[in-house]
């Protein structure tokens, strides 16, 4: 008996295979291992096109001209900085996981945002702006405040990218350093009904504010069946230590029914096409560091993995993820956050989808509990 009505209709746990909606925003097709943004392919995204570039594809559905590129890096940069009320919430929650701390500044940001009662699309748009550019700058900010430092002055000669490391370490990156960063929330920028896009879209669909919707989506993102696979990884790898422990320990891991991070996803069948471009980061980075370690343990944990091929079971893009953040010295707890600040062009993209044509997301629950219970006053319960 579902909790309305007394049909008996097949139950889609965990909304497995089913369909909410269409989408003009990213096509993932999980058996063949594709991803397009807007119709343009990851590879080239990757390869080719920067963050920012990205951010106003999925928005505006088309690539900038050069003027209009210029435009929205201008006001990206423009709304990097963050008033002190947020500043303020964050020295309050400094000790708190930066994930919270970062759910909780953006819902701080919505009490200053002038724009957050306005529906228009202008206006999300702009608000769309203005989560994009401070989310790295709160995340920043509250490593340096945590670690007793103040925050660092966004730079506005840098990328959104470089900014990010920057205002995070005090030093300007190398160009390789910012441009790993860069790929990374290329690759991280959409991705369909994932968890977090979902629960943002069921928040717009009760007309809640662009700033409640993302708040909803950070919240879902931190579990680590989803934004916290990176994390889990790299203290995998240093759990494992050497290259030649790895087969060994993961023949352990399994045995135990544990699953490993980084492998497995809901839609891909094969490997996720976004995980290459962080393997080849890791292993260049991981050269040029001086640290050659790191994606040798990978490499032998994936080796060790691939009977599960066979079954669907690959690669994904946080395996690799992990060992570049790691390389570049952002925290452990800083890699989910790393996933949100690339993740909100498509959390944005996917709310403003939603409005286009919008309908209250509110499935059923088949109800198993009890019926026709007698109501037992309280004086008469032992
Ligand atoms: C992402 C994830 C939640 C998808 O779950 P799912 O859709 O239920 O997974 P599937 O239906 O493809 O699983 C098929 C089988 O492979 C197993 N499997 C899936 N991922 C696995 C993993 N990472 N390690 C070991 N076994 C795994 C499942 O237990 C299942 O086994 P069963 O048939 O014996 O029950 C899951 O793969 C996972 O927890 N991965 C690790 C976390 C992670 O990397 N998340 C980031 C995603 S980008």
């Amino acid at each position: 008996m579902t909790e309305s009505t007394a049909t008996h209709q097949p139950i889609a746990r965990g909304l497995r295979n089913v369909i909410i909606d269409k989408t003009a925003l990213c096509l993932i097709d999980g058996q063949a291992g594709r991803l397009l943004y807007r119709g343009y392919d990851i590879h080239d995204l990757a390869e080719q096109s920067t963050f920012e570039e990205v951010t106003y594809l999925l928005w505006h559905g088309h690539l900038p001209s050069p003027s209009q590129l210029e435009q929205f890096n201008a006001a990206l940069v423009a709304a990097r900085g963050l008033p002190d009320s947020a500043i303020e919430v964050i020295r309050q929650v400094r000790t708190a996981h930066p994930m919270d701390a970062l759910r909780t500044a953006v819902s701080a940001l919505a009490a200053s945002d002038p724009d957050v009662n306005d529906m228009s699309t202008e206006a999300n748009l702009r608000k769309g702006i203005r989560l994009t550019a401070q989310t790295p700058t709160i995340v920043a900010a509250h490593h340096r405040i945590r670690i007793g430092e103040e925050p660092v002055a966004p730079d506005p000669d840098l990328s959104l990218a470089a900014n990010f490391l920057y205002t995070l370490h005090g030093q300007r990156p190398d160009p390789e350093a910012a441009r790993a960063i860069d790929v990374d929330l290329i690759l991280h920028a959409e991705h369909g009904s994932n968890a977090s896009s979902f629960a943002a879209r069921v928040t717009a669909s009760t007309l809640a504010d662009l700033h409640a919707a993302v708040v909803s989506a950070i919240g879902a993102l931190k579990g680590p069946r989803h934004g916290g696979a990176a994390e889990a990884v790299m203290k995998l790898a240093q759990e494992i230590g050497e290259p030649e422990r790895a087969k060994a320990f993961i023949a352990q891991k399994r045995e135990q029914g544990d699953k490993i991070m980084g492998f497995g996803h809901r839609v891909y069948r094969v490997e996720d096409p976004r995980a290459r471009h962080m393997r080849d980061r890791a292993r260049e980075l991981g050269e040029k560091l001086g640290q050659p370690k790191w994606f040798r343990i990978l490499t032998a944990i994936q080796e060790a993995m691939s009977p599960l091929a066979e079954r669907g079971v690959s690669v994904n893009v946080d395996f690799y993820a992990g060992a570049v953040y790691y390389l570049l010295g952002i925290p452990e707890d800083v890699f989910v956050p790393m996933f949100a600040i690339g993740r909100m062009p498509g959390w944005i993209g996917q709310v403003l989808e939603q409005w286009e044509d919008n309908t209250l997301i509110r499935p059923l629950l088949d109800y198993a509990g009890p019926d026709n219970l007698e109501y037992v006053p309280l004086e008469r319960r032992v």
